[in-house]
């Protein structure tokens, strides 16, 4: 009882211990291309944890910190066997305590990826469902259905949407530029990759309305996230007009890749030092030099770019 009032009098960031934050703001010094002609910064989110990384820790900040204050004993949640969300999720449930389930898209591989295995080897308990049932995931009659399956308590059991992104996410992400002292007026233009769009409306909420923010999908198709970015903005009472997507960066598709994407990321990490992942930040800074190139953005614009993290799953490169 004395250890669960100490949890609840904590702030969410003593829920983890070795967060480094604030993480560092840094300006880019590009000395050729496209890039060399505006203000680039980066906010180097990937930096703040070694396994609760980039936007992940913002956006689980605040479901932790409810799931321990409602004494919630397992956490399940739903990735693909990469997934930078479940990853993170494994390893900040091991260090506050509590159960979870990872449910996979796909059928049990004879092999597991290197993000499975580390998500198993740091506790979660791996449930594979086809594809079929995956497209599920947000169905209440679906989520009672697992938790039968898997045997838990439902009153001390928590579902977390893929991608924790959820209202709780949305309040994390909307505390990243405070945080960190940055005022959205000081740039013209605030860049998030999108999946899901929840981590760019946390930012343009967090915002009140200033700034302006650019989100690029990550996967084909984008158009979709315009609606569910104004929907989750509703949600909060909110209908901030000040951002826009460009759908055109997503190089085949989610987690697809094209050479000149490999060979931009290779190319800017090189120069800059910042390393990439190739399914997230890879675009976000791709799109970036290609919108300079086309006058889209105007040489001398300040451009904040917010590194989301997403570096564990480059690993999968090498298994391709
Ligand atoms: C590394 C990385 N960057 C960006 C995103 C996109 O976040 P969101 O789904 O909130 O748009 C994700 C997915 O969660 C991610 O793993």
């Amino acid at each position: 009882m004395a250890a669960f009032r100490i949890v609840c009098m904590a702030s969410p960031s003593d829920l983890i211990p070795g967060l480094t934050e604030p993480v560092p703001l840094q300006n880019l010094v590009i000395q050729k291309g496209p890039l060399a002609s505006i203000h680039l910064d980066v906010l180097r989110l990937d930096l703040v944890h070694p396994l609760v990384s980039g936007n992940k820790w913002y956006k689980l900040k605040y479901n932790l910190d409810d799931c321990l204050k409602h004494g919630v004993r397992t956490v399940v949640s739903f990735g693909g066997a990469w997934s930078n969300h479940l990853h993170a999720l494994a390893a900040a449930c091991q260090v506050v305590g509590v159960e979870v389930v990872g449910v996979i898209r796909g059928h049990k591989p004879d092999v597991l990826s290197p993000s499975l295995k580390d998500m198993q080897a740091m506790g979660m308990r791996l449930h594979f469902v086809t594809r079929e049932a995956y497209r599920r995931r947000y169905d209440a009659e679906f989520h009672s259905e697992l938790i039968d399956a898997l045997g838990c308590d439902p009153a001390v059991t928590r579902i977390i949407p893929e991608g924790g992104s959820n209202a709780s996410a949305m309040l994390g992400c909307a505390e990243i530029l405070s945080l960190h002292g940055i005022q959205p007026d000081d740039y013209d233009c605030i860049a998030a990759a999108c999946g899901t769009g929840a981590t760019l409306a946390g930012l343009i909420f967090g915002a009140e309305g200033k700034g302006r923010f650019l989100g690029v999908p990550v996967l084909k198709g984008g158009d979709f996230l315009v609606q569910d970015i104004r929907k989750r903005l509703m949600d909060f009472g909110c209908d901030y007009q000040n951002w826009q997507l460009r759908t055109e960066f997503h190089c085949g598709g989610y987690a697809r890749q094209t050479d000149e994407l490999q060979q931009f990321i290779r190319r800017f990490s090189e120069e800059t030092g910042v390393p990439l992942d190739r399914v997230y930040t890879g675009k976000l800074f791709f799109a970036l030099e290609r919108l300079v190139e086309s006058g889209d953005i105007l040489p001398g614009s300040r451009i904040l770019a917010i590194h989301t993290g997403g570096l564990q799953g480059n690993r999968s490169l090498t298994e391709s």
